[in-house]
């Protein structure tokens, strides 16, 4: 493969370091970078904005089918926009992140972000980030990557990212939201466990860069890229 056919597909739960990854490979190899989880917490924001009932599940599969959503996918200034409204910021917020699992467990949207981000991976040259990406959205991808950590870890990063602190309180803060929504999650996508042919990479006792660098070995191995 060529890495401008490559498709890089990695998956993993909140806190495993997988957007962080998929980034900095997508940049070591000039690939593109898509995050799904954006594309999920975008019809989130989308129906929210709208005041469409989450529970509708119809009405916001409807909404995911025409929703305007434009992903830069440059993995040094990734971006999403819907109808020109820039969202970065406004779907990390704790309200997204809270009403999320609702949208990601609704099948109609799934259906249509899957066949966007399976458009995405038919144009080749690119690292796709998820949690059925490995399984769903490109089983075919000459390297699948499941990165996990162990959920003390994965806790500990989050509360890091969200609360700027790894302390007790912080952790404690962000443990019944992880949890929960990787209980959620893992309704519609198994993530915990490889698929077959899925290699492991776990970045428990891994710094970010030997992480990367365990996922750059992986590409040459399966696809010859470096
Ligand atoms: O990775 P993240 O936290 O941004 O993901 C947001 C939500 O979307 C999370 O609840 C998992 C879900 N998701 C999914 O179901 N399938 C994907 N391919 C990506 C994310």
């Amino acid at each position: 493969v060529s890495a401008q056919d490559l498709v890089v597909a990695i998956d993993g739960p909140s806190g495993s370091g997988k957007s962080t990854v998929a980034r900095r490979v997508a940049a070591a190899l000039g690939l593109r970078y898509l995050d799904t989880g954006a594309m999920y917490r975008a019809v989130t924001w989308w129906a929210l904005e709208q005041g469409v009932d989450l529970a509708d599940t119809e009405r916001v599969a409807q909404l995911a089918r025409e929703l305007p959503l434009e992903l830069g996918t440059d993995p040094a200034a990734p971006t999403v926009a819907v109808a020109g409204t820039d969202i970065a910021a406004a779907i990390r917020t704790s309200r997204i992140s809270a009403a999320v699992s609702a949208i990601a467990t609704n099948l109609g949207v799934r259906a249509e972000l899957v066949a966007r981000q399976q458009a995405v991976a038919r144009e080749g040259g690119v690292v796709i980030e998820g949690r059925d990406i490995t399984t769903v959205v490109a089983p075919d991808a000459p390297v699948r990557v499941l990165l996990t950590a162990d959920e003390r870890v994965r806790l500990s990063r989050r509360a890091l990212e969200v609360h700027g602190s790894d302390d007790e309180t912080a952790v404690d803060a962000t443990r019944d939201q992880v949890v929960r929504r990787d209980a959620d999650d893992a309704t519609v996508a198994s993530f915990h466990e490889a698929a077959d042919g899925v290699d492991v990479v776990d970045s428990s006792l891994l710094s970010l860069d030997e992480t990367v660098d365990a996922v750059l070995k992986l590409v040459e191995a399966r696809s010859g890229v470096r």
